[in-house]
């Protein structure tokens, strides 16, 4: 059994170490963005690559005759790298180009849940660049929207992959109604089209599920944190850290919220078979909030959050290569996947200066011999010399899980690990702890009563 991998992060690490428990003893062939040492350590071959280029990757591929290959990161999946691989007879865990249109068009995700009937998304609205004579009535129509429909309280959404920059929100990127119009209309020139919705108020989370087709299993739901620094301030990140629970679900969700966002995952993927005539195949993750009222969808994404994999694949009690070749040959069933009943709470490592600059980049840092049973580390942006020594990049560097009976339980692994690694580094203490769980509860509850 050969597995062809596409990674850019600690994510790809936590794929591959899911692999490998397999019974199936699969080898993986990884291609990868950097000199990845958790990589170096499980992939039988790692080839260190430009994973966008997609002929490199299928010469790659195809060398390395695999069962399937898996891609793990967002825009080589938005560039269509499963259509290539599987036009050279290898199958993906991945969805094609067009299917993955649900993460890499922001207009496309809120058309196909309007035209399918899916009544998940705020109120909004998609523009469309016309001509260079239309511009004024354009901006005008956009702050008529914001102003008069949405009272001021709106989202700009750039309607294609930006690694997670092109969302701005009122209040918070953008002041005033010019500051919207404004954003809005640099998106519509640079990419044709802009979405602007309702600002919505609540908490977030994500439920990811196997997809193969109509057939959708979910995986326990996680709580990302996007902000830098402590307390959810600073700039936004690619996700500073992430918790789940043992029951699969979050201490501020309700029974209902849970079973109305799998209800959701699953009615997307049915639009997406219907609309594109082809089956999705791979990993589909909800973005979420829960509002006062229930659920609503922030946005889709046509692979495995990061750092929300780190929580749930250390979980996976099943074989993930056979869940893998059921999501493929149509096989997949909610028999195959089976989730340890327990809590998780990961914290990334990054560098000093991230996200602002990369001013750490190349210095090393040093981690203890051994972690604990209880935690996982898994290598994200940081490669290793001919030393041995770990060398920072500019990106999240080291995603530090720890598994307990309870979120209290995995938080205090979490943070001691953490605490061990030396260098010029920072990480979130307060992620999974009771005082910023309890924060969230109590603002759901408020919300709710009111
Ligand atoms: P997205 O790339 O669509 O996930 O957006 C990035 C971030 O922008 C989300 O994680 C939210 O924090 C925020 N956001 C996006 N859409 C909305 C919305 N309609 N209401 C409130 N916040 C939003
Ligand atoms: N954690 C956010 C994402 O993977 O998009």
């Amino acid at each position: 059994m050969r597995i062809f991998l596409v990674s850019n992060s600690a994510r790809g690490h936590a794929i591959a170490e899911a692999l490998v428990r397999s019974p199936q003893k699969p080898e993986i062939i990884a291609a990868c963005t950097s000199n990845d040492p958790g990589m170096k350590r499980i992939a039988k071959e790692v080839h260190v690559t430009d994973i966008m280029s997609l002929s490199k990757i299928a010469a790659l591929a195809k060398a390395a005759k695999p069962d399937f290959a898996f891609i793990a990161p967002d825009d080589p999946i938005g560039a269509g790298l499963a259509d290539r691989l599987e036009s050279e007879g290898i199958p993906c865990v991945a969805p094609k180009k067009h299917l993955a249109r649900i993460e890499s068009s922001k207009a496309f995700a809120r058309d196909l849940m309007k035209k399918h009937g899916i009544d998940a998304s705020p109120k909004f609205r998609v523009f469309t660049f016309t001509s260079t004579d239309e511009q004024t009535r354009l901006e005008k129509d956009i702050r008529g929207y914001m102003d008069h429909e949405l009272h001021g309280q709106y989202v700009v959404k750039y309607d294609a992959l930006k690694g997670g920059k092109g969302v701005k929100v009122s209040g918070e990127h953008l002041l005033t109604i010019d500051d919207g119009a404004r954003y809005a209309m640099e998106c519509v020139k640079e990419c044709g089209t802009v979405v602007i919705e309702e600002k919505l108020i609540g908490i977030e989370f994500s439920l990811m599920s196997f997809v193969s087709g109509t057939t959708v299993v979910d995986m326990p739901a996680v709580q990302d944190h996007k902000r830098a620094y402590t307390g959810d301030t600073g700039p936004n990140t690619g996700g500073m850290g992430t918790y789940s629970d043992a029951n699969g679900s979050l201490p501020f969700l309700t029974d209902k919220d849970l079973a109305d966002a799998s209800a959701i995952n699953k009615k997307v993927a049915k639009a997406l078979m219907d609309e594109c005539g082809e089956p999705f195949k791979g990993i589909l993750y909800g973005g979420f909030i829960a509002v006062a009222d229930g659920v609503r969808v922030i946005e889709y994404n046509a692979r495995f959050g990061d750092p929300e994999s780190l929580n749930v694949l250390p979980l996976l009690e099943s074989d993930f290569v056979k869940i893998c070749q059921s999501i493929i040959d149509g096989s997949l069933s909610s028999n195959l996947v089976h989730f340890a009943p327990k809590a998780t709470v990961c914290k990334y490592i990054t560098p000093k200066s991230y996200p602002d600059a990369k001013d750490e980049k190349g210095q090393k840092i040093i981690l203890p011999e051994r972690f604990p049973d209880n935690v996982r580390v898994y290598f994200g942006d940081v490669s290793e010399d001919a030393n041995g020594n770990v060398l920072l990049g500019g990106s999240r560097s080291i995603g530090i899980v720890g598994i307990g009976d309870s979120i209290e339980l995995a938080e205090k692994a979490a943070q001691a690990a953490c605490e061990k690694v030396a260098g010029p580094v920072h990480f979130r203490a307060d992620i999974g702890t009771q005082e910023s769980i309890q924060k969230r509860i109590d603002f759901m509850q408020k919300l709710r009563a009111k």
